[in-house]
């Protein structure tokens, strides 16, 4: 025996009349996917998701970056390619080792280089910026950092380091330990370094200053296989640029 409807069954719903109503009123309109998909500005959209990253990582740069190079940007193409690199895979970049005569943008370009890596929104964005002499004044016993070791770990594995003025610390047997001992861990962690010197890599002549001798075969030869040199040449921009104060 057919068992009776109940109102709900024996009445269209609201919907279906109200569909029916369209349809009869308008059908050129069909019924079709509804795109619910995110757009960039909203959650859920990976772009949306990177730019916030972005934001996150250029506060934490403009903390570590001095006044002066509050605008800083690089931009050579050599660098772009190296932040590039690192900004998708901090392992893959290796060091940077911008050489150059004083006044020629490397600290400038050092900075920019970390920008960039930071604008690109990077999953982690962790840094640390000082020149080689400031920051072996801080580890030294009785300097600002506490624990010469836990500092030295920190620094040995922080995300992005840039070792400015590196060969302008007064060399000794403790400098060239933790020199040693930096340079190291970050190579065999394949960890990227940027440093900044006015030595060049291989001097021209012998007997002249260069990174190789500064440093030792051993760093020399870490260097050899992981660093970009970019030599960054001109004039002293601080002399043909005093207007910019
Ligand atoms: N591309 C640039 N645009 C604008 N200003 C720049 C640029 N490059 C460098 N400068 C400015 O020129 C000056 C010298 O640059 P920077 O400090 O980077 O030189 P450096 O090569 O690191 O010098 P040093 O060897 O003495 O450390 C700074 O005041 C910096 O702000
Ligand atoms: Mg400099």
């Amino acid at each position: 025996m057919p068992q009776p409807q109940t109102l709900a069954q024996q009445q269209p719903s609201m919907l279906a009349r109200l569909m029916a109503g369209i349809a009869e009123r308008h059908p050129h309109i069909t019924a079709g996917p509804i795109d619910d998909a995110p757009s960039p500005d909203e959650p859920g959209h990976p772009e949306f998701h990177r730019r916030r990253r972005a934001e996150f990582a250029l506060t934490r740069w403009r903390a570590a970056a001095p006044q002066r190079y509050q605008d800083a940007t690089a931009t050579h193409p050599a660098i772009h390619t190296w932040a590039d690199a690192a900004a998708r895979d901090i392992t893959a970049a290796g060091f940077l080792v911008l050489t150059g005569p004083v006044g020629s943008g490397k600290t400038h370009q050092a900075y920019g280089a970390l920008r960039r890596v930071a604008e690109a929104g990077p999953k982690r964005f962790e840094m640390i910026a000082a020149t080689a002499p400031d920051l072996y004044g801080r580890l030294r016993p009785g300097g600002s950092m506490q624990g010469t070791e836990a500092d030295l770990a920190r620094l040995c594995r922080i995300p992005l380091l840039l070792l400015d003025d590196l060969g302008t610390e007064k060399l000794s047997e403790w400098t060239e330990e933790i020199t040693y001992r930096l340079i190291n861990a970050r190579y065999n962690e394949c960890l990227p370094l940027i440093v900044t010197t006015n030595y060049p890599v291989r001097a021209a002549g012998q007997g002249q200053p260069d990174l190789v001798t500064r440093l030792g075969d051993r760093l020399a030869s870490r260097l050899a296989q992981t660093a970009t040199v970019i030599h960054i040449d001109g004039p002293d921009l601080r002399r043909t640029n005093r207007s910019s104060a």
